[in-house]
């Protein structure tokens, strides 16, 4: 065995965990480690029931003046999430007069509320055309089954036929339609953002697919 250099000397005598000869040196702390994710939910419990409350609709509610503020953030956000390129924020003011409007003519706006009372969703239909003009889900609700609810909802207003329009490059949307047994029945291009469109059709008792 060689001698030690200077300089192994040196940090010998300025570590102070080394022990002196004859003396077993003490075992550096270890730090408690749990598998991941597992320490988080010990120490925050409420996370777990938070994540189980929002992952059910407990209830659909109509449209008031109080929601419209979260309403149109959804709405923007899952836009935002669809079409990034256009700037949706820019149209919050169409939007609260656009349901405005609509519910005056005879349309119903229909909220999905989630246990933790927040709004994951909305749906706007005219029960005498069968006309769907929108519909948002809120993107940390997407894939949760939000969707279909608020579809089935609008199926009880409109029981024999529903009928929409959908940017053609929107293929969240039309898989979704798609599942939910809707079919092509024509084709176009929407006014305000001249993006070509696909006009789909859902019958009571047809299951056909685009
Ligand atoms: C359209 C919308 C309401 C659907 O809600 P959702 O919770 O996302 O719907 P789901 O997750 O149940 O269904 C989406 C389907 O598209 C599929 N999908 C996701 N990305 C896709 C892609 N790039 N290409 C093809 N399919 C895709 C998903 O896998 C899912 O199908 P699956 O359940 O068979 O696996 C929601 O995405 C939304 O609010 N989008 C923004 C607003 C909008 O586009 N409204 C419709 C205008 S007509």
């Amino acid at each position: 065995m060689s001698a030690p250099t200077d300089t192994e000397t040196e940090e010998v005598a300025a570590d102070p965990r080394r022990a002196a000869p004859g003396i077993a040196a003490a075992a550096p702390a270890m730090p408690v480690r749990f598998p991941p994710g597992v320490a988080g939910k010990r120490r925050k419990p409420w996370l777990a029931r938070r994540r189980a409350l929002r992952g059910t609709v407990t209830a659909m509610i109509d449209l008031a003046s109080a929601h419209l503020p979260e309403v149109v953030d959804l709405w923007v956000e899952s836009w935002r999430r669809t079409l990034p390129h256009i700037d949706f924020d820019a149209r919050r003011g169409w939007l609260v007069d656009h349901l405005e409007e609509a519910r005056a003519k005879g349309a119903v706006v229909r909220l999905a509320v989630v246990g933790t009372g927040e709004i994951a969703g909305f749906v706007l239909i005219d029960p005498a055309s069968g006309y769907l003009d929108q519909i948002a889900v809120h993107p940390e609700f997407w894939g949760g089954g939000v969707a279909e609810v608020l579809l089935d909802e609008a199926r009880r207003w409109s029981p024999q036929r529903i009928v929409l329009d959908v940017n053609a490059d929107n293929p969240r949307a039309v898989a979704f339609y798609v599942r939910q047994g809707f079919g092509e029945i024509g084709r176009g291009v929407n006014p305000r953002s001249g993006l070509a469109t696909l006009k789909l059709e859902w019958r009571a008792g047809e299951t056909s697919g685009t």
